[in-house]
């Protein structure tokens, strides 16, 4: 894998959780894991996915296959309320799969951004996959974020976000590239749609429910930035304010898509 962007301190843990709290009504609409007996969640983290599916699904076993560690050991806790479930944690690297069994589903979710190779893990998910069987993903679009008013502190510090996480072998434009990395790797029935928001004032509690999320992400990277002095205090500073401000700006227009795939291995 690349560097990790978000790095895996307790803090960023938890941030994980509360990320799956705010995203999941956008995110599960486009997810259909009925009849999937035999589930595998790639980079399942500490398990902020894994708790939606098992909740939305009480009768698939989940197989949660994760590079790190300390991911599973905070993931094992925080599903620890499924005891009664067939929950799998598999400490292996997405792009060199090893089962010796097939899955029904695969699903994926805020990971191929941060993945070298993401066509490598695609095509080894593609081979533990049933003929048939289907995947899901769910995939950042940085591009095209866009807000007004256009405060520069904002527009610096997520340039820096996105140059990172470029620097460190990850692509923060994944999503819109899914179709094409799903066909090169042999998947068929390919779907995508486009999830997301566009907030303004018209909805001012959700925008600044949806701000004060965006700075806890952008701050998910800030140490690594500063430490590789990408950034400075200030800029962290600038852009708290920016985000603080756009949630009160009576012209504010807040927007983001991120991509979600749909496809099946060929029969
Ligand atoms: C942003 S987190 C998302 C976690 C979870 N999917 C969620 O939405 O909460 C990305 C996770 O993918 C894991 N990861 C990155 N590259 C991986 C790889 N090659 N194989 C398995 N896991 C990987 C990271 O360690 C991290 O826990």
């Amino acid at each position: 894998m690349g560097k990790y962007i978000h790095g895996y301190l307790t803090e960023e843990q938890e941030r994980l959780m509360s990320q799956a709290g705010i995203l999941t009504p956008l995110i599960y609409p486009f997810i259909d894991l009925k009849n999937r007996k035999n589930v595998l969640e790639i980079g399942s983290g500490v398990g902020a996915q894994s708790q939606v599916i098992l909740s939305l699904y009480s009768d698939l076993d989940l197989t949660c296959v994760e590079i790190e560690k300390s991911q599973i050991e905070k993931a094992q806790i925080n599903l620890s309320g499924f005891s009664d479930r067939k929950i799998n944690f598999v400490n292996q690297d997405a792009a060199e799969l090893n089962f010796g069994e097939k899955f029904d589903a695969g699903f994926i979710c805020w990971v191929l951004e941060h993945v070298e190779e993401p066509k490598k893990v695609l095509r080894s998910v593609y081979e533990h996959l049933h003929p048939e069987g289907v995947i899901y993903l769910t995939e950042v679009f940085n591009s095209s974020f866009y807000f007004l008013p256009k405060l520069p502190g904002l527009e610096r510090y997520y340039n820096a976000y996105n140059a990172y996480q470029i620097q460190s072998g990850g692509d923060p434009d994944i999503g819109v590239k899914l179709g094409n990395l799903l066909h090169e790797v042999g998947f068929g029935e390919i779907e995508l749609q486009r999830g997301g928001f566009h907030l303004d004032q018209s909805r001012p509690e959700e925008l600044k429910r949806m701000t004060a999320y965006w700075k806890e992400l952008m701050k998910s990277a800030a140490k690594p930035m500063l430490d590789t002095d990408l950034i400075s205090e200030n800029d962290v500073r600038e852009m708290e304010s920016d985000l603080e401000a756009i949630a009160k700006d009576s012209n504010s227009v807040f927007f983001y898509q991120f991509v979600q795939a749909k496809a099946k291995r060929k029969a």
